[in-house]
């Protein structure tokens, strides 16, 4: 079977497309055969040999990937809930390397996905999904709350804001001009450009900020701290960004909490709830482009422009 691999940290060529061992599920494990695999960040970011976090997780030769859809194929003896031919989707334990045509993973970490989507729609959202569904939790997220989504239109952003509206809140989003009128059709109430000068002066009595952007801008998170009502809250998902001493003062004043994004839900649990979600049609996957396996190059050099709207999906095999 084939499957995308890096033996040297670097450039987009660095990633080659190999034969490699067929893997075998463990007692605990599902083996899937893989439809699509998300594109996110932190492939770029692990092909380039990781940030101060990834660094020591990381020993070559690597799989890439962190999440997808596909078909179980077979299961382990202790799997329970699951049957052969079921379609799911999920985020196998960190450097699984989803961009292979079969993976093996725990059963723990994949959910049966929505049941009116494609293989590639589905493949596209988990780990996003999972980041921004955590992210309405650490911000305890609720009805009539007015809600900062930074970054509104990218992989995480773009689910926030729908997850958002579908509990009820008020949603500010941010994101260039162009993004306007797709955040507006996705349920956005305001959409404010990042780059308005007069960006600090938009923005009040917010409940809760969500900073999903891609780039950590010191000033912007400052503006949006200082735009938090009393008691507000903070979540952000630049984990190797710390908040600084500045920072923290300023919501100590207004008696709130920050909070980085974790994992810290269960994911079979929450891409069920999730599922439900997109199956009511209370949320939809916004795919902007798919790569076949081939053009792997491409995909990571536009997921790096950082102006991705939705996702983009690295698609491992044809759906009949
Ligand atoms: N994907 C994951 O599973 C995951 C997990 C943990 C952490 N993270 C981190 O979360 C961040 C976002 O991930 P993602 O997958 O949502 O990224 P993404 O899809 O690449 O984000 C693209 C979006 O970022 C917006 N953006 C670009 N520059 C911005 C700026 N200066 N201010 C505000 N928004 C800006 C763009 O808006 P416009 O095009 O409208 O300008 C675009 O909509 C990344 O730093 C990533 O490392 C991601």
């Amino acid at each position: 079977m084939k499957a995308i691999k890096i033996h040297e940290f670097g450039d987009t060529e660095v990633m080659k497309l190999e034969e490699v061992e067929h893997p075998v599920p463990q007692a605990d494990e599902i083996l899937i055969k893989m439809y699509a695999s998300g594109v996110n960040p932190a492939d770029y970011v692990v092909r380039q040999g990781g940030n101060e976090i990834l660094k020591p997780f990381l020993k070559l030769p690597l799989g890439l990937g962190l999440d997808g859809a596909g078909e179980i194929e077979a299961m382990g003896s202790d799997v329970k809930g699951f049957k052969k031919g079921d379609k799911v989707y999920g985020i196998p334990n960190f450097l699984g390397g989803t961009y292979a045509e079969f993976i093996a993973a725990k059963a723990t970490q994949f959910a049966i996905m929505p049941n009116n989507v494609s293989f590639n729609e589905a493949g596209s959202i988990p780990s996003c999904a999972l980041m921004a569904w955590n992210g309405m939790d650490l911000g305890k997220v609720g009805a009539g709350q007015r809600v900062l989504i930074n970054g509104a239109g990218g992989g995480i952003g773009n689910l926030a804001v729908q997850f958002a509206k579908a509990k009820g809140a008020y949603v500010i989003g941010t994101a260039s001009q162009r993004n306007f009128g797709f955040l507006k059709q996705l349920g956005a109430d305001e959409v404010i450009d990042y780059k308005d000068e007069n960006f600090a002066s938009l923005l009040r009595d917010i409940d809760v900020v969500f900073d999903a952007s891609p780039v950590f801008n010191e000033d912007a998170r400052i503006i949006m701290a200082v735009a938090l009502k009393d008691g507000g809250r903070f979540v952000s998902v630049q984990l190797p960004y710390p908040f600084s001493e500045e920072f923290l003062n300023i919501l100590a004043k207004k008696h709130g909490e920050a909070k980085m994004i974790r994992r810290e839900l269960d994911v079979a649990l929450s891409l069920t709830d999730i599922a439900k979600l997109i199956e009511e049609g209370k949320v939809s996957i916004i795919v902007s482009k798919v790569y076949p396996m081939e053009k792997v190059a491409e995909s990571h050099t536009e997921l790096e422009t950082k102006h991705v709207r939705g996702k983009i999906v690295l698609e491992i095999r044809k759906e009949n």
